[in-house]
């Protein structure tokens, strides 16, 4: 077993480092478990709720952590989503850890959000029995930065509970200030309960080992297929793409998502260091790489950080940013740097001149980007899929491409490589009885995993029906997956496909048209169990399928827009409304 090593520079103190390596010799050493009621149930332990609110995972596998370390340390964890505690229960709850992420724009994450409903309405209960603690997860490249967990913090607070100790607010580099937030919070509840070091029994229900493949060790997969689906006359480029697995022991279910860490474009690298006026092997203070390597592998250039656009207006003279900056407009501000890229910036003033040093201490860090997995390794376990639309776009006399999305599309040809790792999303599920409808809403590149979800239930042999609302611009160029919809269909395995193209005729059709003139079929799936499913953008169309089905539900349901209302929270606490949204 290779021996975990904790950075020197990790912000530990040396009593968190000591009791940080015994914690994480001890976890190393055994499989990790499911968290839950069962083990408070069967232990005589101090219990501490641990409430996570995570749309991708990252809070989720803090909240397991944290389970991990309070039953080592003689505690007795409950695990669950935010969603899944009753707001009344909230009163007898003495010890709460809350792990949450931020989603949308400063939003809760979609498991969060009847949790948060409850909490913030005006006579939720008093809670003044509970010590607590949050951590938040963001990032600061959104306004808003770890609201949602802002919002719970302070809204405990209120309601009477105490709080054990400061708030964290944790960036996309949340492992380690993750991991000492843990270090820190559960011996302190353990000291206060004189809970027995013994570790309390774990959980019985194993769950899937952690993967050795993350964030900051991807595997390097093999490109397999590299296509585009989109076909001539498209105003898109929509393309399939295969992972090979081979030995890499990384394994995924129907929606997860594939997490991709992507290369700059050397083009825009050079070109950049070319505006710098520096040497491109120029060495960086604490790096071991040069300037171009660090500029093609380690930083963010395509979307300018806060910083760099903070540090450039105060040595360019350029009246539209100064006062866009200054006046707080934001929306002005984010349509002005739309597309705008670290390039675009440095041009405003070619004079603009920055030391290499400065220059790399103004970027963020080049993250991984999300995509839904279109692939259930019950069907092919060798390989995994992704149907990724490229980002392109053309300004300022340059084609301009987004990072990831060129980069597997224009700098990865079938035969090469992409490190890869999998982001479990644990809620996007089919639905485990077999015999349920499920009914999915995916335009675009959104019907992604309800690809993953039929050959799931085809391979499962599920008798349950299943009905795609799918679409696009046009029939004709923008149909993907045509063929393989069509068998499913003639398989028995989609029992129903209702297709908008939006642009084929005069008025828009969208995929909200479409379960508008099936809302007598679509409430009685629902109330047949169904579980109703939707992915692809966030800003549009999911806010109008929402809308959408609260009307199906009044008008085929023959309910006020309260009762209606009422349902849809019900479908959410039923785990039966899920989403995959961007
Ligand atoms: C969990 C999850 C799942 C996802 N699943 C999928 C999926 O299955 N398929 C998929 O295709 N995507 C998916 N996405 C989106 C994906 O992660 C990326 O955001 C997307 O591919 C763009 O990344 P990029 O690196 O290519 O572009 P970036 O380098 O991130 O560039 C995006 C930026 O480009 C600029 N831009 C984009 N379009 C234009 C334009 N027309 N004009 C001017 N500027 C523009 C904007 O400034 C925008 O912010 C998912 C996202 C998440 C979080
Ligand atoms: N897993 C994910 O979460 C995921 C997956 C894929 C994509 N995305 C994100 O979603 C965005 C769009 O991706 P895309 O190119 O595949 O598809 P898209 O832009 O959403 O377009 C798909 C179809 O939806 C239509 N549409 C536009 N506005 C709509 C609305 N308000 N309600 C319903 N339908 C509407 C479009 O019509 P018109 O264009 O004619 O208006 C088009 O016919 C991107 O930002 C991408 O990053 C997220
Ligand atoms: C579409 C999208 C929107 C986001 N919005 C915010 C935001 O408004 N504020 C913020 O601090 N972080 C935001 N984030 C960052 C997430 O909170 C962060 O990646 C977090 O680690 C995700 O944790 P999870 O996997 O538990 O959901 C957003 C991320 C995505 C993909």
């Amino acid at each position: 077993m290779t021996a975990l090593f904790i950075p020197s520079d990790a912000p530990f103190s040396t009593d968190q480092r000591a009791w940080l390596s015994g914690f994480l010799a001890g976890v190393q050493s055994r499989l990790f478990v499911t968290a839950g009621a069962a083990d408070a149930a069967s232990s005589s332990a101090p219990s501490v709720h641990i409430l996570y609110g995570s749309q991708t995972g990252n809070a989720e596998g803090v909240a397991e952590d944290a389970a991990d370390a309070a039953r080592a340390q003689g505690l007795a964890p409950i695990v669950s989503s935010l969603d899944d505690m009753d707001i009344e229960k909230l009163t007898t709850v003495q010890r709460l850890l809350v792990v949450t992420s931020t989603y949308g724009e400063g939003e809760m994450p979609d498991n969060a959000e009847l949790f948060w409903e409850a909490l913030s309405a005006e006579g939720a209960p008093r809670i003044e029995q509970c010590e607590f603690a949050v951590l938040a997860l963001g990032d600061t490249g959104y306004d808003g930065f770890c609201q949602a967990g802002k919002m719970i913090d302070t809204r405990l607070e209120q309601l009477g509970a105490r709080r054990l100790t400061a708030r964290i607010d944790c960036d996309v580099d949340y492992e380690d200030p993750a991991a000492a937030w843990v270090a820190e919070v559960i011996p302190m509840f353990a000291a206060e309960t004189g809970a027995d070091a013994a570790p309390a029994p774990a959980a019985a229900k194993p769950k899937r080992a952690r993967s050795q493949w993350n964030r900051k060790n991807p595997y390097s997969s093999t490109v397999a297929v590299n296509r585009c689906l989109s076909k001539t006359g498209s105003a898109k480029e929509i393309r399939h793409y295969e992972f090979a697995l081979a030995d890499s022991g990384l394994e995924y279910e129907a929606g997860d998502a594939l997490g991709v860490m992507p290369i700059n474009d050397p083009a825009l690298v050079d070109s950049v260091i070319s505006q710098l006026g520096v040497d491109p092997e120029s060495a960086v203070a604490g790096q071991d790489r040069s300037l171009r390597e660090l500029l093609a592998y380690n930083f963010e250039i395509r979307t300018p950080s806060h910083e760099l656009i903070a540090e450039v207006e105060k040595r360019v003279a350029n009246d539209e940013l100064s006062h866009l900056l200054r006046h707080g407009d934001k929306e002005a501000l984010d349509a002005w740097l739309w597309g705008k890229d670290v390039l675009d910036l440095l041009q405003l003033d070619p004079s603009l001149r920055f030391e290499v040093d400065e220059f790399t201490g103004l970027l963020r860090p080049l993250q991984h980007r999300a995509y839904s997995i279109s692939s259930s390794s019950k069907a092919d376990p060798s390989t995994v899929h992704l149907t990724v639309a490229s980002v392109r776009h053309s300004g300022g006399g340059r084609e301009r491409g987004g990072v990831a999305s060129t980069f597997l599309a224009d700098r990865v040809a079938e035969g090469g490589t992409a490190g890869i790792f999998v982001s479990p999303n644990k809620s996007f599920r089919v639905p485990g009885d077999d015999s349920a409808p499920m009914i999915m809403v995916g335009p675009g590149t959104g019907v992604a995993p309800f690809r993953a979800f039929l050959q799931e239930r085809k391979a499962r042999g599920a008798s349950g029906k299943n009905w795609l609302f799918f679409g696009d611009q046009h029939r004709a160029s923008d149909y993907i997956y045509e063929e393989e919809l069509t068998q499913f269909s003639d398989d028995g395995v989609l029992h129903r496909l209702d297709l908008a193209f939006s642009r084929d005729q005069a008025e828009k059709v969208y995929v909200q048209t479409r379960m508008a003139e099936q809302g007598k079929d679509l409430y009685s799936w629902l109330e047949e169990g169904g579980h109703f499913y939707v992915c692809g953008d966030a800003s549009r169309m999911a806010k109008d399928v929402d809308t959408a089905l609260h009307k199906v539900i009044e008008v085929h349901g023959a309910m006020s827009a309260e009762a209606a209302g009422e349902y849809v929270s019900n479908l959410k606490r039923e785990k039966r409304y899920l989403r995959d949204v961007y």
